[in-house]
């Protein structure tokens, strides 16, 4: 997949560009307390800003109901001025005649207003109006059918900037034309989505390393009593018969115990496993570290998303800090490594491990989105003809 990018741009002196960012990021008490997003896009608007352009940035902030206080971008806005060093104009869209001339503005939350997650035209075609050029580079958000993600580009000359390319790239591999053997990592919640991803990948997957709930679901269905783990059983017989693929590859040992780190112990999983109610499957064991490892050591392309546990709670943080180790360290070298989402980030960041990997990617919903080979509306309009 080819997009336009902004480097293809002769004449961007003096033009006015309205950049989609995504600065959806975590804030507490009026701070933004991870940067990684807004650092991410830092290069797309420095490049502007020094090739003499204009820029005014488009972002959201959660998803408000309303004009809520708590949702306003303006401790991003301080976040950006700190990172950038530059003075930021922060306002609202109907005072485009206040800040209209300014070189580097952040418009306040755009879902404030009605027309953005409807994607209506006529909006789209109000926020076209504020620049001569559109360029995307919030990836994360690039699956979302918005005016200012997929409506703007119908009336703008529309390029992608650097993180939407870096992240295009990075994953078009995974998806396309992965290094074999091919190894995915896959735990955590939401069966559903990880099912999207097998389906699309795993032909050119060599092995799954799995747990999570999918897992904890395969071993419910056979008939385990996994006491209060997580399990999805709206998908049973789905997970029933996937999971007799033998390229994937699930845990011979798990750790137990109560949700707040009690009463664990390693139980191996060649007999049926008995939980009391107030019990569950929190981790992998030992010897399902040593099992994944082998594989994670002989793969070319590694992808890895959803934690193997609660890794929140000790002690069972355990196997999954132990697989991201060698995960990381086997990326940028060994093997091409992608990882993203917030849990992800998190874990990495933890490990400080976030430069260890190829491509940490921002987006949660939008790189599952992209691996399951789904069309994502916002690069539509960016494809290279
Ligand atoms: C994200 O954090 O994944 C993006 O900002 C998208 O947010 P949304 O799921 O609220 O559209």
């Amino acid at each position: 997949m080819q997009l336009k990018s902004i480097k293809e741009v002769k004449h961007l002196f003096g033009q006015r560009i309205l950049v989609r960012v995504d600065f959806n990021v975590p804030v507490k008490k009026g701070v933004v307390v991870d940067n990684f997003k807004i650092q991410s896009s830092l290069p797309t608007i420095k490049f502007l800003l020094h090739s003499g352009a204009r820029v005014i940035l488009v972002s959201h902030l959660g998803r408000p109901l309303s004009k809520e206080k708590k949702f306003s971008l303006l401790p991003v806005a301080l976040e950006l001025k700190k990172l950038i060093g530059t003075k930021v104009v922060f306002d609202k869209l109907e005072n485009r005649d206040d800040w209209e001339g300014e070189k580097l503005v952040l418009l306040e939350n755009i879902r404030f207003y009605k027309g953005e997650e409807s994607n209506n035209l006529k909006f789209a075609k109000q926020l076209s109006q504020l620049a001569d050029i559109f360029v995307l580079d919030g990836f994360a958000v690039s699956h979302r059918n918005s005016a200012s993600v997929s409506g703007v580009s119908k009336f703008l000359p529309s390029y992608a900037g650097f993180l939407l390319s870096s992240e295009v790239e990075g994953l078009s591999k995974v998806v396309l034309n992965p290094k074999q053997p091919m190894v995915l990592m896959l735990g955590g919640l939401k069966t559903e989505t990880k099912l999207l991803i097998l389906k699309n990948l795993l032909p050119k997957t060599n092995n799954v390393l799995l747990s999570g709930e999918m897992f904890n679901t395969f071993l419910w269905a056979k008939g385990h009593e996994v006491g209060n783990s997580v399990i999805n059983k709206i998908f049973k017989n789905v997970v029933l018969k996937l999971l007799k693929n033998r390229k994937i590859i699930m845990p011979i040992d798990v750790v137990v115990g109560t949700d707040k780190g009690k009463n664990t112990r390693v139980v191996l999983l060649d007999k049926k496993l008995i939980l009391k109610k107030d019990e569950g499957i929190f981790d992998i064991g030992p010897k399902t570290v040593l099992l994944f490892a082998k594989y994670l050591k002989s793969a070319k392309t590694l992808v890895w998303n959803g934690a193997m546990g609660r890794f929140e709670q000790s002690p069972y943080h355990h196997g999954t800090y132990a697989l991201v180790n060698l995960f990381a360290s086997r990326s940028k070298g060994k093997a091409f490594g992608v990882c993203g989402g917030g849990e992800t980030l998190e874990i990495l960041r933890h490990l400080n491990l976030l430069n260890d990997v190829d491509l940490v990617s921002t987006g949660g919903g939008a790189m599952l989105e992209f691996l399951s080979g789904k069309k994502l509306p916002g690069l539509t309009n960016l494809l290279k003809k």
